[in-house]
């Protein structure tokens, strides 16, 4: 693992508390990971002598190793999202990394299926990309979970990545959905109940609370053996 320097390149607000900042690398100037790996962030707590560590999946794809993307939404009073959220483009931070087992694996024979929850999304995207240059023959899923039409994003990028990749599926479902929505409805746990037949041939990639991780994980098995990779942001 390395410190790095880096600078505010773009922040980016893409919901109502979700915001995209990509830091450009200063010193070292590149950043050699894996897709779906993570950076960690030392941050000031209120009443703690001793700043806290908060990791964040990088959510661009590895080729690009001069700048990293995050994607992250804002908890309110919490030290690391706040002070994230408080950083002004132009302005200079650090990070040290990258770490993290969940990566894309060099996984040839197999179908992915991606299943995340929130800002679970971010290190599939990095997979994602990855996955559809190394092997765009491949079937692709991605099942993302969000709860209403305002916490959408990311959803013309996904359509142009399914235009330009006929084996990749893609179905966003809000479980909360406003009135009008015309997409899936529900939880990614009924997605992944209803629409994978068969885990013969695959290999299946968790983001998110551990509550969908537990429940796609239960799913997943009642349907047979198959490699499993989960990262979990929180417990519930
Ligand atoms: C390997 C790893 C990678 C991560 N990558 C990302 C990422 O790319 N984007 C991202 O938004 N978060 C990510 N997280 C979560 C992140 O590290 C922080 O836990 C999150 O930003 C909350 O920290 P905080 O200090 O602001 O809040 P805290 O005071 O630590 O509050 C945590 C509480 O906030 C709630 N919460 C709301 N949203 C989140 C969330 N996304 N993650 C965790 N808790 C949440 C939960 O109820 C949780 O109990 C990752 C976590 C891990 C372990
Ligand atoms: N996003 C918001 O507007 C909001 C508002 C207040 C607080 N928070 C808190 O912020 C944290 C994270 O927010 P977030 O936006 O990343 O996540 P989130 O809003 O809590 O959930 C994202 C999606 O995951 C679904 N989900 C939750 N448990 C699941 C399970 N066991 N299996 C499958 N799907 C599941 C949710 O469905 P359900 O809607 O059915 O739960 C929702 O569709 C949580 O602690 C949340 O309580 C978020």
């Amino acid at each position: 693992m390395n410190t790095y320097t880096a600078e505010v390149n773009r922040i980016q607000d893409l919901t109502h508390d979700v915001r995209a900042i990509e830091l450009r690398l200063l010193d070292p100037p590149t950043m050699s990971f894996k897709a779906g790996q993570f950076v960690s962030f030392e941050v000031p707590k209120e009443g703690q002598p001793r700043p806290v560590t908060r990791p964040y999946s990088i959510a661009s794809p590895p080729e690009q190793q001069d700048r990293i993307l995050l994607v992250l939404n804002l908890v309110q009073g919490g030290p690391g999202s706040s002070y994230l959220f408080s950083l002004r483009e132009g302005e200079r931070t650090s990070c040290k990394g990258p770490a993290g087992a969940f990566y894309l694996r060099d996984d040839g024979t197999k179908d992915l299926l991606f299943v995340a929850t929130g800002t679970g999304i971010a290190p599939m995207r990095s997979m994602i990309l990855t996955q559809l240059q190394r092997q765009p023959d491949r079937p692709v899923t991605l099942f993302w979970g969000l709860r209403s039409q305002r916490d959408l994003y990311w959803q013309d990028e996904l359509a142009m990545l399914v235009a330009a990749h006929p084996r990749l599926t893609v179905v966003t479902t809000l479980s909360r959905p406003e009135p009008g929505w015309q997409g899936a409805s529900g939880r990614v746990t009924a997605l992944v109940e209803e629409r994978i037949a068969s885990v013969r041939n695959l290999a299946v990639y968790l983001c998110g609370g551990s509550g969908m991780i537990k429940d796609v994980t239960a799913r997943i098995n009642a349907k047979g053996l198959c490699p499993i990779y989960r990262e979990k942001y929180y417990d519930e």
